[in-house]
């Protein structure tokens, strides 16, 4: 880890840690930072709700936060971010291995020596006049061999308050940590240092941002942003672009999948993790609830976002979800489209850039479908149906428990994990991409994946409509080169192979294609439970399909309609393979290869040459 020229002795002669930290390297290192960033204070956090009180309380009296209207939304807060800190940066977003050919053409390198002396100076004295918190906590349940440890030290109470709920964080960290236990070091600053009278404000960042991971190291340093997935450094930061390493370098994956539990009418359980781009539904589909006519088909939550995955002895893959709450995009949340996470969300949530009610409440675009005549918008200002602007952030998010979650799966915190079934992956597709095709075997599989698409929307700056090429879902998540990810995946797969277990199944969907009317042909949400069915049935060995030149799907009667009025010609509209648009995304597929060049596996050149021969067959 990085050492400061000088330490100021007197400036952590007061900063002991509490008498049950017993960890020297985690005291070294925050003494080290202490004299580096220069904090008038040092908190130890706990966890407790005592301490969760007290520092939501000091931001209310900051101007930080809002508390609701607690017979509305009891224990539950807004705040209001700077407009210029909203969202992930992902040109800010940094990996700084010892070589550029190690973090790949899809990530941002710069030498990682030149690296320590920009944040070294950003870092110097960055924390003056703030309190720097140490923040200890588990990514997985506590003590589980699928779990890692992580201490983020931050100047962000609003860090600590939301690390509280999307982690398992406080003191009983430090018992599994013990003296001699491995952390990944965290440190975090909004870059507003206050100088002696200066009055703060409510949401202090600032201009100059940087999201660095050191992969060899296992470091990561953040600067600039106090939002989500910058500043609460569990989430994409280690739980992905860190972990991502780690899982290289001990043969485990650290994938951007959702996990839920599938429960059959016969009582059969099974688990699937599913890999999406954002603004593609995820949280609705962990969350998903079956239709009427399947009421025989149970959907159980395990997590929305992450997944770890590590091989068993007995060759099988068990997950388990890093995080222990939600970070959901507020804005088309509705009792319509999710109606779980909208019962997730009715008390203890810290809800940041959404409206204010009039009644001390939150309210966003699509929430209902008429909007209330009055509301306090995300920037603060009057705002009525009239005002011709969103309320909410497109971007405004829920921090939330997952236990409050009514779908939550009795397991969702085994520290074993559940064994993984099968492995989605989908994107948003007009066009081209079937409703869902499963792979012939699992390089095929790894094909599918690494190949994925999606149609940038309005929520993505730029041309709207473009297929951006996003493998896995973990473009802006991988934390080494893209090419050497695809090996890793193949590698895991050989492993199995030999041990002759039961390999996860992998299904491409796409639940987006559109009709000739420009319109959305299949319906989506709970309906997706049809298309769930169908790969249990795979799995099982039950249903039927029919192959083409990319894998196999179903046909019309393969699907359990049930109360689903959708036509045989309707359902080719969202299936059907047709060779000139498969020569098309081929080509696109050579362009991602061409990019991704360097280290590309042969084995997806010879999947793609079996596509485009079956093609011409
Ligand atoms: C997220 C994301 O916030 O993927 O989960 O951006
Ligand atoms: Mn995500």
């Amino acid at each position: 880890m990085n050492q400061p020229a000088v330490v100021d002795q007197n400036v952590v002669a007061d900063r002991d840690a509490p008498a049950y930290v017993k960890n020297q390297k985690l005291i070294d290192w925050v003494q080290r930072v202490a004299a580096l960033t220069k904090p008038d204070r040092i908190e130890w956090c706990d966890g407790s709700e005592e301490e969760y009180d007290r520092l939501s309380q000091q931001m209310v009296d900051a101007g930080t936060l809002k508390r609701l209207n607690p017979a509305k939304r009891p224990n539950s807060y807004l705040a209001c971010s700077d407009p210029s800190d909203v969202a992930r940066v992902e040109d800010r977003t940094f990996i700084c291995s010892a070589r550029a050919s190690q973090a790949g053409p899809t990530n941002n390198w710069i030498d990682p020596a030149e690296m320590r002396l920009t944040l070294d100076g950003l870092f110097d004295g960055c924390m003056t006049g703030r309190t720097m918190f140490v923040v200890p906590f588990s990514m997985g349940p506590l003590g589980s061999p699928i779990a890692h440890i992580s201490v983020e030290l931050t100047d962000s109470p609003y860090v600590v308050t939301n690390m509280r709920i999307m982690t398992r964080m406080g003191r009983a960290v430090y018992d599994v940590l013990g003296a001699g236990g491995e952390f990944v070091p965290c440190l975090h600053s909004v870059g507003a240092p206050l100088q002696a009278g200066q009055k703060d404000v409510p949401w202090p960042c600032n201009d100059t941002k940087y999201i660095v991971h050191f992969p060899e190291s296992r470091e990561i340093w953040s600067f600039g942003s106090g939002y989500g997935g910058n500043a609460l450094l569990g989430k994409k930061c280690f739980a992905l672009r860190i972990a991502s390493t780690m899982g290289r370098d001990e043969g485990w994956l650290a994938e951007h999948m959702l996990i839920l539990g599938v429960t059959s009418p016969e009582g059969r359980k099974y688990h699937v993790a599913a890999a999406f781009p954002s603004a593609c539904g995820k949280t609705n589909f962990a969350m998903l609830i079956p239709p009427q006519d399947m009421a025989g088909w149970k959907v159980s939550t395990i997590g929305d976002d992450i997944a770890w995955i590590k091989p068993g002895r007995d060759g099988r893959l068990y997950a388990i979800n890093p995080e222990a709450g939600y970070f959901g995009v507020a804005p088309g949340t509705s009792e319509k489209t999710n109606f779980n996470a909208m019962a997730t969300l009715k008390e203890n949530v810290i809800f940041t850039n959404v409206a204010l009610t009039d009644d001390g409440d939150v309210w966003w675009e699509g929430m209902t479908d008429t909007p209330p005549a009055h509301l306090i918008d995300w920037q603060g200002n009057d705002w009525t149906p009239e005002s011709g602007k969103k309320a909410a952030h497109s971007n405004a998010r829920f921090t939330a428990p997952a236990a409050q979650c009514p779908s939550i799966d009795a397991d969702w915190e085994n520290p074993a994990g559940v064994a993984i079934d099968a492995f989605i992956f989908g994107g948003r597709r007009s066009d081209t991409v079937p409703l869902v095709t499963e792979a012939r075997n699992w390089n095929e599989g790894v094909y599918m994946a690494a190949t994925m698409g999606s149609e940038t929307t309005a929520a993505t700056v730029g041309q709207q409509g473009v297929v951006r090429r996003d493998p896995f879902a973990m473009l802006p998540f991988c934390g080494y080169n893209m090419s050497d990810y695809f090996g890793h995946w193949l590698k895991v797969g050989e492993r199995l192979e030999k041990l002759d277990a039961r390999l996860p199944k992998f299904f491409c969907v796409n639940w987006f294609r559109k009709g000739d009317d420009g319109k959305f042909v299949w319906p989506g949400f709970g309906d997706n439970m049809r298309v769930l069915s169908w790969m249990i049935g795979r799995i099982e060995g039950t249903a039927q399909g029919e192959e083409h030149a990319f894998g196999l799907s179903p046909r019309f009667e393969d699907i359990d309609w049930g109360a689903l009025d959708l036509t045989r010609e309707q359902f080719e509209r969202v299936v059907f393979v047709q060779d000139s648009a498969w020569r098309a995304e081929l080509e696109l597929h050579n362009e991602l290869f061409t990019k991704l060049a360097q280290g590309l596996p042969d084995e997806l050149a010879e999947t793609k040459a079996g596509i485009e021969k079956r093609l011409s067959a």
